[in-house]
């Protein structure tokens, strides 16, 4: 393993109360990466990244962020220091417009101008959020939800971004946009973890590539070799890419 890795996880094990979820979990996000994890449903995927961001605890083991060990930090501490989660269910807060639900991700930024900046650009990105800036959150459509959610995430300028599949629920074309915006995003300097059920999209675009199986990581390696890896294309992939092309 090379010794800067931007996020290191060495034998973390984690779970709810009775048996553990994962088990002896060890691998490494490089930095201004997109690292993509890939496997079955209930594998652990979404149980890993409560991990990282605190809102799960780990058993044993140790996650090392820009070396230090997130392991035992608040959710609201380890958002401090540039590392944000956009969960795999809806985040918004219902009743309060699109607007201020973007604008509370900016909640650790007290500069109004600065707030105002990113704003404008965090428009551009997502015309949505100047459409429906006066709606309500819970009144738009889930696809429509995800990329606010997105949007607002980016108000903190994140070093790491964290996404539980971000695409769920989206239509092709703006599924197309999304993976787009995570890429823009990484050229950008922001690193990313992902964990995708359009796996093979995903890896497509993907430095690195992780499979977790049972709790346990199977395979790691480019996001070229997971995808062209035949069992795993055969096991999670629908297929191989051989087999497809
Ligand atoms: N809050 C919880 N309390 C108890 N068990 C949980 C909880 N959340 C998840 N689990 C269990 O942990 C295991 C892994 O779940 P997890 O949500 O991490 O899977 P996943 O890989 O993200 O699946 P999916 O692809 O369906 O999102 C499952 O067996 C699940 O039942
Ligand atoms: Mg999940």
């Amino acid at each position: 393993m090379a010794n800067d890795a931007f996020v290191r996880f060495t034998g973390v094990f984690a779970g709810y109360g009775g048996a553990d979820v994962l088990k002896n979990v060890t691998f490494d996000v490089e930095r201004g990466g997109v690292t993509t994890i890939v496997g079955p449903n209930g594998s652990g995927k979404s149980t890993l990244l409560k991990t990282v961001s605190g809102i799960l605890k780990p058993r044993a083991g140790e996650i090392l962020y820009k070396g230090k060990n997130l392991v035992g930090m608040s959710p609201r501490e380890i958002l401090k220091l540039g590392v944000v989660q956009v969960p795999q269910n809806h985040s918004l807060f219902r009743e309060m417009t699109v607007e201020q639900n973007v604008e509370l991700g900016a909640f650790l930024e007290k500069d109004k101008k600065v707030i105002a900046q990113r704003m404008e650009s965090i428009r551009e990105m997502f015309p949505i959020v100047h459409e429906r800036a006066k709606d309500k959150a819970g009144a738009l459509s889930g696809g429509q939800q995800r990329l606010v959610e997105f949007a607002r995430c980016l108000m903190l300028e994140p070093d790491l971004v964290v996404l539980d599949e971000p695409s769920m629920g989206l239509d092709p074309k703006t599924l197309r946009s999304m993976f787009a915006t995570i890429k823009m995003m990484n050229e950008a300097g922001r690193t990313v973890l992902l964990v995708e059920q359009n796996a093979r999209q995903a890896l497509k675009m993907s430095s690195h590539g992780v499979v977790l199986e049972n709790g346990n990581v199977r395979l790691t390696g480019t996001g070229h070799d997971v995808l062209h890896h035949p069992e795993i294309g055969a096991l999670y992939l629908g297929g191989s890419v051989e087999a497809k092309a």
